[in-house]
């Protein structure tokens, strides 16, 4: 079994970051994340600026990196403007994102569910580079508290309507457990192919291992994660870190095809700079 990981730390790890990290270090960051041997690399999101200053220099730091060829450099996108900066930038792939919860859309990109699906239809059409769709609030919400897989479903299957390649199902502030990981899985069976599921845990407590576990168990093999477990959404509070990269190459060893130095290195870059006011 290939067990293909996602790093997602460049975005969701810095992300949440309120001061400002310099963009060459975050230029070292990708780079040294692109000798670790990762398929596909998160770089920074096409966001507005003012919604999350962190990622403001997207463009340059695209600009700045080395890229290893074999690798995709991605990147997130919410609306038409953040794809033409995808576009100008020569991002390989986009992600666009919702949720399972109205309040957490509302907070996060300012639209309903509805209306977010309508903007990717708009993005992806013009799109041309694959697109991945990002489902968040999957299990439990900040602000409406526990959702029904059901919701879950309808919005994957909305989002594979719209054309995205992938759906990412996100458990946004790391409080699924494996029974509800499993659950979630089974009800999207019959609707995502298992080849274009990834999961993406944060590990508010301590069980985004075993959700991944009880995941890969089920099938899944692609998943997200961040070097060093950094990470956050600033719109969900509670959400703590990813699940980190090395605590899935401890679980999953070789099948990921990943070197744990590696990542300890590319995390160590960042380290210093994170938790500043
Ligand atoms: P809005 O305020 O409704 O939109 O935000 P707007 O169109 O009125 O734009 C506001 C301003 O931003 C305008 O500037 C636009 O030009 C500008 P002004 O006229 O005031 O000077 N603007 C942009 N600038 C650059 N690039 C753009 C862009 N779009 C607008 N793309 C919007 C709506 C979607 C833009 C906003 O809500 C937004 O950017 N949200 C992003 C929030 C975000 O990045 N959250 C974190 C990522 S999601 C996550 O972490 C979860 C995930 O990890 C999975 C999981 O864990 O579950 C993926
Ligand atoms: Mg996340």
């Amino acid at each position: 079994m290939t067990i293909r990981i996602v790093e997602v730390g460049p975005r969701d790890g810095l992300q949440n970051e309120k001061a400002i990290i310099p963009t060459d270090v975050k230029v070292a960051f990708v780079d040294a994340l692109s000798r670790c041997g990762f398929a596909e690399i998160e770089v920074s999101s096409f966001v507005s600026p003012k919604w999350v200053p962190q990622l403001a220099d997207a463009t340059e730091v695209f600009a700045r990196i080395t890229r290893r060829p074999g690798t995709v450099y991605s990147a997130l996108v919410p609306n038409a403007a953040g794809l033409a900066r995808a576009a100008e930038a020569g991002v390989d792939k986009i992600a666009v994102f919702t949720a399972a919860s109205e309040t957490f859309t509302r907070r996060n990109i300012n639209a309903t569910i509805a209306e977010s699906i309508e903007r990717f239809r708009e993005v992806i059409a013009r799109a041309t580079v694959p697109v991945r769709g990002y489902l968040s609030t999957a299990f439990h919400c900040p602000y409406e508290g526990p959702i029904a897989p059901d919701a879950v479903v309808r919005v994957a299957q909305r989002l594979l309507d719209v054309g995205c390649l992938e759906v990412s199902i996100g458990d946004t502030i790391g409080k699924a457990t494996p029974d509800e990981v499993e659950d979630v899985c089974s009800a999207l069976a019959p609707v995502v192919p298992i080849d274009r599921l990834a999961m993406h845990f944060h590990d508010t407590f301590g069980r985004a291992v075993a959700n991944a576990e009880r995941a890969a168990a089920v099938g899944v093999t692609t998943f997200d994660s961040s070097a060093g477990g950094i990470g956050g959404c600033p719109y969900a509070p509670g959400a703590s870190g990813n699940v980190s990269t090395q605590a899935l190459i401890e679980r999953f060893g070789a099948a990921t095809g990943l070197d744990r130095a590696a990542v300890d290195r590319a995390a160590a870059i960042v380290q210093p700079w994170l938790g500043g006011a």
